[in-house]
């Protein structure tokens, strides 16, 4: 992937949200779904509980208010709501649904780049900006309680659903993003796949496997293009999958492990939520300040991943139109 030209408009995150539907699934409560029990969903996933219900946009409704409020910005200066997600609940027109509740009057559109789906709209967030929107309203949501199947144990102890947003706003000179990477490899699709109407189906062991080598690949790319080594990164904040691929990822990438974001053990696997969870809960929690340097990470179905390497902080809003 390219570096960023030099002289792109920039873009920061001037607010943010986050929605988790009420109910909560243990692994006791999965115990007595399938046969499994919660030392072996711990000791091999890191995960204890996890929400499940809700629609994706209606949760995408919910985060993507909570972004809006924060920022303070007029509903009409949106200028294009992106919405990750890979369970959409009608076939088109989610993030159109999603615009019209929230009282938006601007571009909307849905993308599909499972886990990864947060980073890649991220990326794609700041290219509409550096063309010249103001202010991007980027979501990323799953409901994916919905195509998992729930008498399989291989898969039913890992997911969850919830939702997390962004409000993107552009600014003069280089704003947040100094690097970033998409990347894909569509021979290892059938490693983890759900068919139209179908549940969801993983070669458990070879996708982690794979995981953690494009985690790191993709990483690695975006800390070479910033010009930045791993002992540079602040907080990793990556895809919430399985405790024990973050811990390797780090642990290859050099990141002591207490440098990395998790939320898994409340939330489980919420695929295109999992990284804008982990940064709200990273930022609400008081773990970023101004300067730091941030590596989002994100690997999904596909297979798929994506990185991004951001310095935390504000900027000069953009003057001018859009
Ligand atoms: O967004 C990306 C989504 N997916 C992932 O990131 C998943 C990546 N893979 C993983 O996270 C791990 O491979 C799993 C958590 C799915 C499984 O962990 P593992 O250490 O690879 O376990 P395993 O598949 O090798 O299974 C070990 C044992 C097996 O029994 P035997 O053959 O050793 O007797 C399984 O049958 O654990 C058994 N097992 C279970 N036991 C209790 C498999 N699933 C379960 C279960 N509860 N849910």
């Amino acid at each position: 992937m390219p570096a960023l030209p030099s002289a792109v408009r920039g873009a920061v995150i001037t607010g943010w949200g986050t929605a988790l539907p009420p109910k909560v699934l243990t692994n006791h409560d999965l115990e007595q779904m399938v046969d499994t029990n919660d030392a072996w969903i711990v000791e091999r996933s890191g995960i204890r509980e996890r929400h499940v219900g809700g629609t994706t946009i209606g949760l995408s409704i919910e985060s993507g208010r909570a972004a809006l409020d924060m920022s303070g910005v007029e509903l009409g200066e949106i200028d294009a709501l992106v919405l990750a997600t890979t369970t959409p609940d009608t076939q088109w027109g989610n993030a159109a649904a999603v615009q019209n509740e929230l009282g938006l009057r601007c571009g909307a559109f849905d993308i599909n780049a499972a886990c990864s789906g947060f980073v890649y709209g991220l990326v794609n967030a700041h290219g509409l900006i550096a063309m010249g929107a103001k202010k991007v309203l980027l979501i990323g949501t799953d409901s994916l309680s919905r195509i998992v199947d729930w008498e399989d144990r291989n898969t039913a102890v890992l997911f969850g659903d919830g939702s997390g947003a962004v409000v993107l706003e552009a600014v003069e000179g280089p704003g947040q993003l100094l690097a970033w990477d998409l990347d894909a490899d569509g021979s290892l699709g059938r490693l983890l796949w759900a068919d139209i109407g179908g549940f969801i189906h993983m070669e458990g062991k070879e996708v982690f496997r794979r995981a953690v080598r494009i985690m790191v690949d993709s990483a690695t790319k975006s800390l070479d293009h910033a010009g930045l080594t791993a002992d540079d990164i602040t907080l990793v904040v990556p895809h919430q999958a399985n405790i024990r691929i973050i811990s390797a990822a780090c642990e290859r990438l050099g990141i002591p492990i207490e440098r990395a974001v998790s939320v898994l053990e409340r939330t489980g696997n919420t695929s295109s939520a999992s990284v804008p969870l982990a940064l709200a809960d990273a930022l609400d929690s008081g773990r970023v300040k101004e300067g730091d340097l941030l590596l989002l990470v994100g690997f999904g179905g596909g297979m798929t991943a994506a990185s991004a390497v951001l310095r935390w902080g504000g900027g000069a809003p953009a003057g001018g139109p859009a």
